[in-house]
């Protein structure tokens, strides 16, 4: 796909992040966007943001839909059908995802579950239910979002974070698998499969709405003592030390810096919607997941080795150099 004007293109988890910054550079370029989101009013700015920049006038639309349901799923497709009066589309975009289910021994099931269910199934549903669509185009394109999680199944140095790896693990597997299945049964189709390393984001907050917890400001003292036992985990060696309300504060600290800190999600953004015009299958995104590559690959027994860390970030400050 070598430009998106006037083309179709399907976004999930378009409300805030990644995923509205690629709804708004495509509209840019004048391509029709029909987004989703669980966050109502999320999705409604991003609506908002999109219609204030819409040089070349294109539609855009909004859903608000779960990407873990398939009714939900299924009624998005139907939106789409109708407000764009369209039986194609020619880019799906799977970007939905949050953070949570860090470990299979300690984290609640219902938690669990409901990332895997988002990051992994939410995928699956929105892939097999808009495919009729994506065939239907002339030249099509499958994105799918998976993370540098997928390359090592850690969050940052240490902390466990099993269930999100697990899905983003599958999301890269799927992607890989249909590079074949598409060449042979349907050419006119394309996928990549995107691996992102820290990108400013608002994903804590969000993660914690959608899995129904508190935001930090407002967590209770069980919120506030699993925030210590994670921190520690993560090798934090001052939280015991710590008020309530300096762990809240930390907290609140931790979702700032997770939104300031990494790439922008514009250029996150930019770098994805390149790969796919350069038709690459595999997108790595930021000098840290660029270096977790290598490393990974040159060396896979040792990628959870405690020394393992310390090279990574070597590495990942050599390339930004
Ligand atoms: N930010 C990072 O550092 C990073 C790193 C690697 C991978 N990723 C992946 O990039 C993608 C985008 O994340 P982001 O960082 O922009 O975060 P974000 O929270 O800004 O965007 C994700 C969006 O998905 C939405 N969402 C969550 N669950 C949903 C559901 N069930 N149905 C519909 N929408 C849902 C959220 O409301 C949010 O708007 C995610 O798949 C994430 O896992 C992000």
């Amino acid at each position: 796909m070598q430009d998106f004007n006037g083309k179709i293109a399907v976004i999930t988890g378009a409300g805030t992040g990644i995923g509205r910054a690629l709804a708004r550079q495509l509209v840019q370029q004048g391509c029709h966007v029909a987004i989703c989101d669980v966050i109502e009013s999320n999705l409604n700015k991003t609506i908002e943001l999109c219609h204030a920049d819409n040089p070349k006038e294109v539609l855009v639309s909004g859903s608000v839909c779960d990407v873990a349901d398939e009714t939900q799923v299924i009624k998005f497709r139907q939106d789409v059908q109708k407000n764009h009066s369209t039986e194609h589309i020619n880019l799906l975009i799977n970007n939905a995802g949050i953070n949570g289910g860090g470990s299979f021994i300690n984290s609640p099931r219902q938690e669990w579950e409901r990332t895997f269910n988002i990051c992994w199934s939410g995928v699956y549903l929105v892939t097999r239910t808009f495919l009729p669509l994506l065939m239907n185009s002339s030249t099509g394109h499958l994105v799918n979002m998976s993370s540098a999680n997928a390359l090592r199944a850690v969050l940052g140095a240490q902390l466990p974070h099993t269930a999100y790896s697990t899905a983003k693990f599958a999301v890269k597997g799927f992607s890989e698998a249909l590079i074949h299945d598409f060449r042979f049964n349907a050419p006119h189709l394309s996928v990549s499969v995107v691996m992102p390393g820290h990108t400013g984001t608002d994903i804590l907050s969000n993660s914690l709405q959608i899995l129904g917890h508190n935001q930090p400001q407002n967590w209770t003292i069980e919120e506030v003592n699993e925030a210590r036992v994670r921190w520690a985990i993560a090798g934090r060696d001052d939280t015991q030390a710590m008020s309530d309300a300096q762990i809240r504060a930390a907290g609140e600290q931790e979702i700032d810096n997770m939104r300031t800190m990494g790439l922008p999600a514009a250029q996150a953004a930019n770098t994805i919607l390149n790969g796919v015009k350069n038709n690459t299958w595999r997108i790595l995104i930021g000098a840290d997941t660029q270096s977790l590559d290598e490393l990974v690959r040159a060396s896979p027994e040792t990628a959870y080795d405690p020394d393992f860390v310390g090279r990574w970030r070597e590495a990942s400050a050599a390339r930004n150099s």
